[in-house]
């Protein structure tokens, strides 16, 4: 779990990255890859709100632009009651690079943490090799 610890720390300093002028919800997000880099993100808000971009998906784009496409753990942070679970868009975008074998660890900047995994995450997710795609 040492590992894990390291990774919610990386979390939580992307967490002090967070653009989140319109809603105040800071959240932070450490990918670590298959090389062993690890990749922060944080959500980055928008005036039109829609273009607003999730910690876990800045993440992803930072990592998948660098080279790296396979991973062995994510943690996502924020500073909710409950650990912070990820959105739908989100899950579908972690559905294309992650096996049941990643890791995923949901936490608060209070110290909670839930171990989960993308299938518990997002049943029966649609993926290119399901289709042929
Ligand atoms: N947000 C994330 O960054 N990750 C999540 O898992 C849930 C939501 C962001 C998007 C928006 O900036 C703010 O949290 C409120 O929805």
């Amino acid at each position: 779990m040492d590992n894990y610890q390291e990774l919610i720390m990386q979390a939580k300093l992307a967490m002090e990255q967070a653009y989140a002028p319109y809603s105040r919800f800071r959240v932070g997000a450490a990918l670590l890859g298959a090389s062993g880099r690890i990749y922060r993100g944080c959500n980055i808000e928008n005036a039109a709100y829609s273009p607003t971009i999730c910690a876990e998906r800045t993440a992803v784009v930072k990592a998948v632009s660098e080279g790296e496409r396979q991973f062995k753990a994510l943690a996502v942070v924020a500073e909710t009651e409950e650990v912070i679970t990820p959105c739908g868009v989100c899950r579908q975008v972690l559905a294309e690079f992650f096996d049941d074998q990643v890791v995923i660890l949901l936490a608060n900047a209070g110290g909670q943490v839930r171990k989960t995994n993308l299938s518990e995450l997002l049943p029966g997710a649609f993926t290119g090799d399901k289709y042929g795609l």
